[in-house]
């Protein structure tokens, strides 16, 4: 096994390391993307992203390297999971009740799509039905989210497959990443994530198609999709800059 240099999360947090300090956007997102490639992608997860298990590297012309340890836990996700977690994933993104609770019951969750909604996205029951998972999450919703913590949630992992139980327990492990590098604002993540939805999507359309008309209207809605998701890009980049979130 090769040496991996470089330090883990909780040496860089609150200021520790001046040199990561204006890295730390970066950092995030790559984990983002490592796990959403993984997830939507590919459906073979490594389950076990803790403190311990991450080391991140800055070289020496100023690249970050981030290197994923201890390949002991992995979850392997069948092609209709994947399917239907990206698709209930987007129904959350785009706050679309009615989708969110038919791709929740395919995820064999029915009448508590909600709770099981707000717990794959982290966010308390108004910003998830309200349609906010997109805006900076407050010191307010935190609590929310405790109030919210309730027996259903119990009840919704009884419901869930063996696999989304693996997905629910990295993504607490990814939040917890996050919070130690101190990076809360989670709204850019979505981006990232819809992009690999939209790619594991396009993959599978383009793979059933028969004729060349279907195959350009799948290119042709892919392609919306993408202008979509650049347009909130830009969209957060530009807000960031008046700070209006
Ligand atoms: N290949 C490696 N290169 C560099 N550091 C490593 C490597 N493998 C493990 N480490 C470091 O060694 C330490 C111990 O790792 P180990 O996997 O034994 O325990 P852990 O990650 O803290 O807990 P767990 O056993 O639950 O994964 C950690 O700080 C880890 O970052
Ligand atoms: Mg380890």
């Amino acid at each position: 096994m090769e040496y991996c240099g470089g330090y883990e999360i909780a040496a860089l947090g609150q200021g520790k390391r001046v040199e990561f300090e204006p890295f730390k956007k970066e950092i995030s997102q790559k984990i983002t993307q490592m796990y959403s490639d993984m997830i939507f992608l590919h459906g073979y997860v490594h389950c076990d992203p803790h403190h311990g298990n991450l080391k991140i590297e800055l070289t020496d012309k100023k690249q970050i390297v981030i290197h994923l340890l201890d390949h002991g836990l992995y979850a392997q996700l069948p092609f209709e999971f994947r399917e239907n977690y990206s698709k209930f994933w987007m129904s959350i993104i785009h706050a679309n009740v009615q989708e969110m609770q038919e791709h929740s019951e395919k995820l064999g969750v029915k009448e508590l799509y909600s709770y099981f909604a707000c717990m794959v996205a982290g966010r308390s029951m108004t910003s998830v039905l309200g349609g906010k998972v997109k805006k900076r999450k407050t010191s307010e919703e935190e609590k929310q989210i405790k109030v919210d913590a309730s027996n259903e949630i119990m009840e919704v992992l009884h419901q869930v497959p063996s696999e989304m139980l693996f997905i629910l327990k990295t993504n607490d492990l990814l939040r917890g990443l996050n919070s130690t590098l101190g990076v809360h604002d989670n709204i850019n993540s979505f981006a990232t994530m819809s992009r690999s939805c939209a790619n594991a999507n396009f993959i599978k359309e383009y793979q059933q198609c028969k004729s060349l008309p279907h195959k350009l209207r799948v290119v042709l809605s892919h392609y919306v999709a993408y202008f979509k998701i650049t347009t909130y890009e830009i969209l957060l980049w530009w807000t960031s800059l008046l700070n209006l979130y």
